[in-house]
């Protein structure tokens, strides 16, 4: 087969690693891929979001299969183009991916199939929004309905901070029409953890549960980032709740949009959050997550691509994705000052080294100058280790962490602390 990856990420780079592994695979392209990509795979450079370019060169090319890794192409309708031109692509479709691209879609069916999710009010008003928020009890969550590139949620511990959080989404529009309409949410408290299951639009295939750390700094404090590290599988998640998960979430999830007339046929990835009255939706996203799918795919033992053909014939049912032993950590490495200002352009020093065993490294903001390894985003790279515990893997993992550098690197120190407790 020949197979098409679409993004330019961390995620991306280990869908590439891990589709190379497939017998089923002879060559990998990726649009538009990055430094580390183009040594796995065959880059073109190809926006994420033009997808007629997109269409044109999967044409061209013949891809047989093509795997969308962010959310915009497919909230875009990417999945219906290149299916009405005769093209296999892995993904939901425009109308199933709003359980990403709307969070009111998402609150809305939710409350319909009774799903556990945190308790809300939808706003278009502005002066009712302030009105609500001026008497809710805090911390108050305050959401922007639609795609804000992982910007669009604030937790508000003060109704002063709920006021300027809405003037910014309603009145400024930070986020364009994303914020013409907010969702203001209860504040739970809980684990964390990241569900990602593969869907046929009936039947679910789970992979590994992971654990991602959105804040910037050590202990989850700081800014929202889009994650700076990650590690599988999370060993808090007792066998109890991971059943809870799949029979009062998943499932019934996949059954509502299958009733809605919008079959869910990709990666369905929830955020959860595990509260006392058990585990609760806080997003759902229509894709693989980064930097989860950077610890997710190297646990797997399982053939991905076949996984992939086996959900888009409605034959997931008889899948089985198989994980290995043991655990796997994943250290992001970051631009300093990400993710307000950061600059770009630095040469990373430390990648020719050879890896250490099991340890495994995954561009993300990375490109080629002059043959050398520059910066190139906020997210530069994420160290992978597998070994056959957690204390293990975060120790192997940081031990490569610590032979990269740039000018400015920034990584958290504390990735998988809370799976060690
Ligand atoms: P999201 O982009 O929706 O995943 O939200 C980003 C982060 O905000 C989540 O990972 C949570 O840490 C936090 N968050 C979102 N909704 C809530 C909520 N209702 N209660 C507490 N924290 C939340
Ligand atoms: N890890 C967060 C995300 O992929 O949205």
């Amino acid at each position: 087969m020949k197979i098409l990856v679409i993004g330019s990420g961390g995620r991306e780079h280990a869908l590439v690693w891990k589709i190379k592994r497939s017998a089923l695979v002879k060559k990998i392209y990726c649009a538009p891929g990055n430094y580390g990509i183009s040594k796995d795979a065959v880059c073109e450079n190809i926006p994420v979001n033009d997808l007629q370019r997109l269409l044109h060169f999967a044409t061209k090319e013949k891809m047989d299969l093509t795997i969308v890794g962010p959310e915009q192409p497919l909230v875009d309708g990417i999945v219906d183009l290149f299916e009405s031109n005769g093209l296999a692509i892995f993904g939901p479709s425009q109308r199933a991916a709003q359980l990403e691209g709307s969070k009111v879609f998402t609150k809305e069916l939710l409350a319909r199939h009774r799903i556990p999710s945190a308790a809300y009010a939808k706003f278009t008003n502005y002066e009712d929004a302030k009105a609500y928020a001026a008497v809710a009890k805090m911390p108050v969550v305050i959401k922007a309905d639609g795609l804000a590139a992982g910007k669009g949620v604030v937790i508000c511990h003060e109704p002063a901070q709920a006021m300027e959080a809405l003037l910014q989404m309603m009145q400024n529009r930070v986020f364009g029409a994303a914020g013409a309409t907010v969702i203001i949410e209860e504040f739970l408290t809980g684990e964390e953890v990241s569900i990602l299951a593969i869907s046929d639009g009936e039947n679910l295939v789970y992979l590994a549960p992971a654990q991602d750390h959105k804040r910037i700094f050590d202990g989850d404090q700081g800014a929202n980032t889009g994650g700076m590290g990650a590690y599988a599988p999370t060993p808090f998640l007792d066998a109890e709740t991971l059943q809870r998960i799949k029979t009062e979430i998943m499932a019934p999830t996949i059954k509502a949009m299958a009733q809605e007339d919008r079959p869910y046929r990709g990666v369905l990835y929830a955020g959860l959050i595990l509260t006392q009255d058990g585990p609760k939706v806080l997003e759902y996203n229509c894709r693989f997550g980064d930097p989860e799918t950077q610890v997710i795919l190297p646990l797997a033992q399982s053939d991905l691509v076949e996984a992939i053909l086996a959900a888009r014939s409605g034959l997931l049912h008889r899948f089985d994705w198989r994980n290995r032993s043991g655990a796997t950590a994943g250290v992001v490495i970051a631009s300093g000052g990400y993710p307000e200002k950061y600059t770009t352009g630095k040469r990373i020093y430390g990648l020719e080294k050879p890896l250490q065993k099991e340890t495994l490294l995954f561009h993300s903001g990375t490109k080629g100058v002059e043959g050398q390894a520059v910066t190139a985003g906020g997210r530069v790279l994420t160290v992978t280790a597998w070994a056959e515990n957690l204390q293990q893997a975060i120790a192997s993992a940081y031990q490569t962490v610590g032979k990269i550098t740039f000018d400015g690197a920034y990584y958290r120190k504390d990735i998988g602390a809370k799976g060690l407790r």
